[in-house]
């Protein structure tokens, strides 16, 4: 065995979480392309200087996380590796001139992304997330649109007690006065703070909303709510998007302390949470509208709004309640012999049932038959068809254990298929 193990917080995916991953992963393209969400392909990396930007310089995600790279020969830019998706998803609008098309711009993604974080259950140094981001239009309309189609997604999976927490966070006009208010509230206990809070009551006091330290979570039970503090706008806003969630019947838990450890947003936020799950697992995907990041990044001013998904959460939150999809199945026809002589055979037989439309493998060792016949048990097979010395071939249907007589290669090739067929 090699002295090589996989890095810290980045995992190998055995099955059947490798094949639950790749179905969650399915589904949330399925989801998308129904709801009319173009599918986007985002660099894995891109100028670290974007995501410092959109992101934020004092968040944790680029203050602690980033994984920048070293720049290369004449390339004087550092990238870094991709921490979250709306970032570059928002770069790209501007750079392909998506506002010319109509708007809003729906744009959905299945990216891997890399914090460099404290691994833990829930939280690896590379995930995944269904990103979904909708570019260009300001009204309620589209908050209900794209937070449901997040809460539908994660109901269909079998997810059905997911909840909603949802918050408004405000805007520039609205929320330096309420941070002012939160900072007054908590001042009065800053010698208690960790040192990261302290820092933040200097830096970002809307942070310390979501803490996870004992004095901080104390001060926050009795902070003011940020939505009794928006400006008209603000809380026009809210009540369209609060009403709106009733009326299609999502239910929504509020949630003053959701503030997001983001710096991009504005207005709507929300968290999708599963109940009864520990620490941060059951923080299964967040989002919230964005409204001055294009202006930000360098486009016009144009409000936007979207969620990811951690699609890792999603598969822990799957395994703990039993609901994990089975495992990529076995083929159902394994193709046997015991002679060196008929591996070719084996392998293009096999090789045709697959083309014919079935899962077929060939056992390619010269082991006794009983045993190339266990191993096809084992992979969950239906039939075996064993190649004979004089090239005949004869069906052994696992499945009632029962043997044909040896015949010609077509008319058995044919039998495996229609077995495979109705039994599959
Ligand atoms: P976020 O809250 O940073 O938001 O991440 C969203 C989800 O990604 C989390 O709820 C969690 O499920 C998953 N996630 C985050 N970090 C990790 C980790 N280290 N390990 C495993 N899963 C993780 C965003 O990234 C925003 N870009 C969402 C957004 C899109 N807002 C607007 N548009």
């Amino acid at each position: 065995m090699s002295g090589f193990q996989s890095p810290r917080g980045l995992r190998d995916l055995l099955e059947p979480l490798a094949s639950a991953h790749g179905w969650a992963t399915d589904r949330a393209w399925a989801a998308a392309d129904a709801a009319g969400y173009a599918r986007i392909e985002l660099p894995i990396a891109e100028e670290s200087a974007l995501f410092e930007r959109a992101v934020g310089g004092t968040s944790d995600i680029v203050a602690k996380e980033l994984y920048r790279l070293e720049p290369r020969g004449d390339d004087a830019v550092t990238l870094a590796l991709r921490p979250e998706a709306t970032a570059g998803a928002v770069r790209a609008y501007i750079q392909h001139g998506m506002r010319s098309q109509p708007q809003p711009v729906r744009l959905a993604t299945v990216a891997q992304l890399f914090r460099y974080d404290r691994p833990q259950k829930g939280r690896y140094r590379q995930f995944t997330q269904f990103d979904i981001e909708a570019i260009g239009d300001g009204g309620p309309g589209i908050d209900l649109e794209v937070i449901a189609i997040g809460a539908a997604y994660l109901r269909e999976l079998g997810l059905t007690d997911v909840q909603v927490h949802l918050n408004s966070v405000g805007c520039t006009a609205c929320r330096p006065a309420y941070v002012e208010t939160l900072r007054a509230h908590f001042t009065p206990v800053s010698q208690e703070l960790s040192e990261v809070d302290q820092s933040r009551l200097t830096t970002n006091p809307l942070r310390l909303l979501d803490s996870n330290e004992t004095a901080a979570v104390k001060r926050a039970a009795t902070a003011p709510a940020i939505t009794d503090h928006l400006c008209a706008d603000c809380a026009a806003h809210h009540a369209a998007v609060v009403s709106g969630l009733a009326t299609i019947g999502v239910t929504v838990v509020a949630a003053p302390r959701v503030v997001r450890g983001l710096d991009y947003y504005t207005r709507t936020a929300w968290e999708y949470l599963l109940p009864g799950e520990q620490g941060q697992q059951g923080a299964l995907g967040g989002g919230g509208r964005y409204d001055g990041l294009v202006e930000l990044l360098g486009g016009t001013p144009t409000p936007a709004i979207g969620f990811a998904i951690g699609i890792d959460r999603v598969v822990l939150a799957l395994e703990a309640r039993g609901l994990l999809p089975a495992a990529a199945a076995g083929p159902a026809i394994v193709v046997a012999g015991i002679e060196a002589e008929s591996l070719a055979n084996r392998v293009a037989i096999a090789a045709e049932l697959r083309a014919a439309g079935a899962s077929a493998r060939a056992d390619v060792s010269t082991r006794k038959i009983g045993k190339q016949l266990e191993g096809a048990v084992r992979d969950g097979a239906l039939a075996v068809i064993i190649v004979e010395p004089d090239g005949r071939l004869t069906l052994r249907d696992l499945v009632k254990a029962s043997q044909a007589e040896p015949a010609e290669r077509g008319g058995v090739i044919a039998a495996a298929l229609r077995l495979v067929q109705n039994e599959g």
